[in-house]
């Protein structure tokens, strides 16, 4: 009989960079990360909510702390790797969460919301990963996962920065997926689909816009934060050591349609 030594997705003693992970998606996915094992740092630029967020973390019996960041602002960015690193001496986790949204007609934006959706949603991605991308080189391993969406592969009406944002967040995963391999530091995306959270709580109040969502999507139901635990420990954990540069749809077979 052949003897295969299978991975384990135990997180124990792993530190993992959550940005966005003051409330919704990347608050679940910290937890999610926390619950299998890692050691968590939350990432917002509301430093109040992110410290409730790193307590209820703590809770969980990981250590967790809270750092106020702008991810769109590179000496942000910089004082808060420098605070992981003093927490945790490295970085084996990124999850590239953070992003906004604005909706309304293509016709109707100006360059100043061009500008906030795609800094925030493509250029913070990008100049995160840079960032926490050197320390992993240096320490010839890691693994970093952004945070993509279902509006990164197909086209919907009112949302072309959003679109355009996250259509770019998957291409830049190729990239760098390509060029740290070497590196043994792995980059992946998830796409999700609708996820009830404070960015989308109001938009989906509205029974016809529900009701358009559950038609496109096979599965007929919204996702959840838990949908997102395993696809998310699976990319930071040994079990995804031989993927990269891929994009993880979690969208009930919204894209696969
Ligand atoms: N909810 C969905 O249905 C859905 C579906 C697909 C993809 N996504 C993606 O998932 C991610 C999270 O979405 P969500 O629904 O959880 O959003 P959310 O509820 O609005 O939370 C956004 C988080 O990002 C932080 N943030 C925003 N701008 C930031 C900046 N410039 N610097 C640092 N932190 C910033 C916020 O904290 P502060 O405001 O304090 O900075 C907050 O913690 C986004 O990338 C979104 O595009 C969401």
């Amino acid at each position: 009989m052949i003897m295969m030594n299978f991975p384990s997705a135990d997180l124990t003693g792993r530190a993992a960079i959550v940005t966005g992970s003051s409330k919704g998606i990347g608050f679940g996915m910290a937890c999610a990360l926390a619950h299998a094992g890692a050691d968590i740092v939350v990432v917002s630029r509301n430093l109040k909510e992110g410290e409730q967020a790193a307590e209820e973390i703590r809770g969980l019996g990981r250590k967790a702390i809270a750092v106020s960041c702008d991810v769109t602002v590179p000496a942000s960015i910089d004082a808060m790797v420098v605070k992981s690193l003093e927490a945790y001496g490295k970085i084996d986790v990124l999850v590239n969460n953070a992003g906004m949204n604005i909706r309304k007609a293509s016709v109707d934006f100006s360059e100043a919301e061009w500008d906030t959706v795609v800094d925030t949603n493509l250029k913070g991605i990008f100049l995160v990963a840079q960032r926490v991308g050197r320390e992993m080189i240096r320490q010839k391993s890691g693994k970093i996962i952004n945070i993509a969406s279902i509006f990164g592969m197909v086209g919907t009406p009112m949302l072309p920065l959003y679109c355009a944002s996250k259509g770019g967040i998957v291409q830049l995963t190729k990239c760098l997926a390509t060029e740290w391999a070497q590196h043994n530091v792995l980059v992946n995306a998830i796409g999700p689909a609708y996820i009830r959270t404070p960015m989308t709580e109001g938009w989906l109040t509205d029974k016809e816009r529900l009701d358009y969502i559950l038609s496109m999507t096979p599965m007929k139901r919204l996702g959840t934060l838990e949908d997102l635990a395993g696809p998310v420990v699976f990319l930071a954990s040994d079990w995804s050591n031989y993927v990269t540069g891929h994009t993880l749809m979690v969208d009930g077979g919204w894209v696969a349609r």
